[in-house]
């Protein structure tokens, strides 16, 4: 990447939903251009474009994402990965691998909407104060992933937020029972007409505290998505996971 000149997007599921959808904000975004398009269902192959990007976004499928992240590494690429459903521990053991040969970063998100990164650090911080949640998980029924990956991320979040809470109520040690937190349960339901939504619901003595998401439009990523192509090649540790982290 050059200072003054536009960032060059190649797109891995740009016939999907979201590619087209990333292709049409590349388009609008005067810093950025769009350098090319991979997919199966364009017959369009990665190889071919990555030669002349800068940074790759995909938005494929669980069991394509890896391979694509492995194949834009090798050739010096940066990756903005928004694909859900896949092992984190395989990106970060790639990661590591291509560490040495190649200079190029990974942003990873399960969510680029704002909204829901708002959601999910809202939701951490109630599980440090209430005493039970459950989340419950919408999305469209062509989705290929159950639980969702926002819905997996918050969940993590939680628990961590309230095991933290937990060992410092103890002087520094586990909880009463001797355990970290569990992560709160997840229910997914996939129906036509949904787009992705999320609820949190939080309970104790009395009360219960409901936090919503909803995405009616796939615009809502955006932004998040143009961020991470505008700052993954200065994450300073790769992969970088949750957009939450280029937020300041
Ligand atoms: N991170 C976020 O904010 C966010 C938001 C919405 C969806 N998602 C995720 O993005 C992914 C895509 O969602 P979608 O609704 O656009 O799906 P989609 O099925 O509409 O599109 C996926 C596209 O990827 C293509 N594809 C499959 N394998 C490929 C490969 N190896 N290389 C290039 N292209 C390939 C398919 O042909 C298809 O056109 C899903 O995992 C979904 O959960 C993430």
């Amino acid at each position: 990447m050059s200072a003054g000149e536009p960032i060059r997007v190649a797109v891995a599921g740009a016939a999907g939903r979201m590619g087209q959808a990333v292709c049409h904000a590349v388009a609008q975004a005067p810093d950025i251009s769009l350098a090319g398009t991979a997919d199966p269902a364009l017959g369009s192959d990665l190889d071919a474009v990555l030669p002349g990007a800068d940074v790759l976004v995909d938005f494929t499928a669980p069991d394509a994402v890896l391979g694509n992240v492995e194949r834009a590494l090798a050739a010096g690429v940066h990756v903005v990965a928004g694909t859900t459903g896949f092992d984190l521990a395989e990106l970060e053991r790639i990661c590591a691998r291509q560490a040495g040969a190649s200079r190029a970063n990974v942003v990873a998100a399960p969510n680029f909407a704002i909204g829901a990164v708002l959601m999910m650090r809202y939701a951490a911080d109630a599980a440090r104060h209430m005493a039970k949640a459950e989340i419950v998980e919408l999305h469209h029924d062509r989705k290929l992933d159950a639980p969702s990956g926002t819905a997996a991320r918050t969940a993590e979040l939680m628990r961590q937020a309230a095991s933290r809470a937990g060992r410092a109520r103890s002087g520094g040690r586990q909880d009463a029972r001797g355990t970290d937190a569990p992560a709160p349960p997840i229910h997914s339901v996939r129906l036509p007409g949904l787009v992705a939504h999320q609820e949190v619901i939080l309970g104790d003595l009395g009360q219960t505290l409901t936090i919503r998401h909803d995405t009616t439009s796939r615009e809502a990523f955006m932004p998040g998505v143009l961020l991470a192509v505008r700052r993954v090649a200065y994450i300073e540790r790769s992969p970088l996971l949750g957009l939450e982290q280029l937020l300041d």
